[in-house]
């Protein structure tokens, strides 16, 4: 594993968040509520590499030289459970475009069905960096998908945004896309016979939902 290219949140509040959503004795309401929250955190997180460029101002008193962000950003849900973590990401991009992309993992196989994609029309792709959420990263099928999909699009800045990864997933990311980087908040210890996160908190789509 690409040590540099994962990035563990570690936070006090993010902890303690995580913890919340993974008690099964958390109601959906209060889950989608946690969720959201922790979104935000890794959204600061994960956009600690976007690049500025300067940008003049005056403040009531002063002329000021600031800076402004130099890509233009773009939100990509993975559907549905990715949707969670569009809140928080949202309010620190109030102006991002989002992208949908609809896959689900078939429950057999494990490997992902694609089923939506609208992505917006760019003017230069180049300077354009997609953050992908999704909070599971499990075996790693459903965002190597993803990726696949924006890299068609011609991005070349790809942020892989996650609440809770296994080794399994990263790794599979990190073999296919050695280029991208993964923001989690937590490396969790394995995969379970049906493809599960353990510990994890379970199937974040129906608990972000109430479908289970
Ligand atoms: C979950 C999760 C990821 C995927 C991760 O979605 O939100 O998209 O599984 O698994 P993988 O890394 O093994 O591909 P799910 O298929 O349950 O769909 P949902 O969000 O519609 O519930
Ligand atoms: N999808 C989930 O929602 N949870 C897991 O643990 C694995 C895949």
């Amino acid at each position: 594993m690409k040590l540099q290219s994962l990035k563990i949140i570690d936070h006090p509040v993010a902890k303690a968040y995580l913890t919340k959503i993974r008690d099964r004795n958390t109601s959906h309401f209060e889950f989608s509520q946690f969720v959201e929250r922790l979104s935000m955190l890794l959204a600061y997180e994960a956009s600690s590499g976007l690049k500025t460029k300067s940008k003049k101002i005056h403040t009531p008193l002063a002329p000021y030289k600031g800076v402004e962000i130099k890509q233009e950003i773009i939100l990509l849900p993975i559907l549905r459970a990715g949707l969670g973590l569009l809140g928080g990401f949202s309010r620190l991009f109030p102006d991002a475009k989002i992208s949908h992309l609809g896959i689900y993992r078939d429950e057999e196989t494990l490997l992902p069905v694609k089923y939506y994609f609208k992505f917006p029309e760019l003017k230069n792709s180049r300077n354009a960096s997609v953050f992908i959420l999704d909070p599971m990263l499990a075996t790693g099928g459903s965002m190597n998908f993803a990726i696949n999909e924006v890299k068609i699009k011609g991005i070349r800045t790809i942020v892989v945004c996650s609440l809770v990864s296994a080794p399994e997933g990263v790794n599979e990311v990190l073999k296919l896309h050695p280029d991208i980087k993964i923001y989690t908040c937590s490396l969790d210890k394995k995969l379970n016979d049906k493809g599960y996160i353990i510990p994890g908190l379970g199937d974040a789509g129906d608990r972000l939902f109430g479908t289970h």
